[in-house]
């Protein structure tokens, strides 16, 4: 629910602020789908951070994954501490290869934060530092997440079927 989003948003600002004390944060928000995940936790951080989008696809208009993930952006994140803001951690596809692009960058840190993890079978194993929520194999929409581009502007989250 709209609640829900709004105090764990909340508590992982807190956690995070800790952790990169007296550190400069870069958030780097996977478009589209975490559009409103990181414009709520920038909020929630009591530490200086820059913001800044990479664009991922790996859906087209369906529910399951293509296999086949394209990154488009123009980050230099050399020596920084960064901090990669995804909605969805379903098969890990996505994840595997934007931690490989943006390792090849020589940030001084790289981590993950994702709202969601999907529980599913056959994940890729990747280590994500702060999880939102441990969601089951539903396709969901809401809160920055699509189906065919729809439903993102929902205040919450949702199941499709
Ligand atoms: P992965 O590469 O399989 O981990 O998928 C990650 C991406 O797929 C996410 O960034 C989402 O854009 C999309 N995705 C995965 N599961 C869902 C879902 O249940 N609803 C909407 N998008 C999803």
């Amino acid at each position: 629910s709209r609640e829900e989003l709004k105090n764990r948003v909340e508590k992982l600002g807190y956690e995070i602020s800790q952790d990169y004390q007296g550190r400069e944060l870069h958030l780097v928000g996977v478009l589209n789908g975490a559009f409103m995940f990181i414009a709520d936790l920038a909020r929630h951080l009591r530490i200086p951070c820059q913001i800044c989008f990479l664009q991922a696809s790996s859906y087209k208009d369906k529910q399951v994954s293509t296999g086949e993930v394209i990154l488009m952006h123009n980050l230099d994140l050399s020596g920084k501490d960064v901090l990669v803001v995804e909605d969805i951690f379903d098969t890990g596809l996505t994840l595997k290869h934007i931690k490989e692009d943006l390792k090849m960058q020589k940030p001084a840190s790289l981590e993950i934060c994702t709202l969601l993890n999907k529980r599913i079978q056959d994940k890729i194993d990747i280590y994500v530092k702060y999880i939102g929520f441990e969601i089951e194999d539903r396709f969901v929409v809401g809160y920055g997440l699509d189906y065919a581009e729809k439903f993102r502007e929902l205040p919450y989250i949702s199941c499709l079927d």
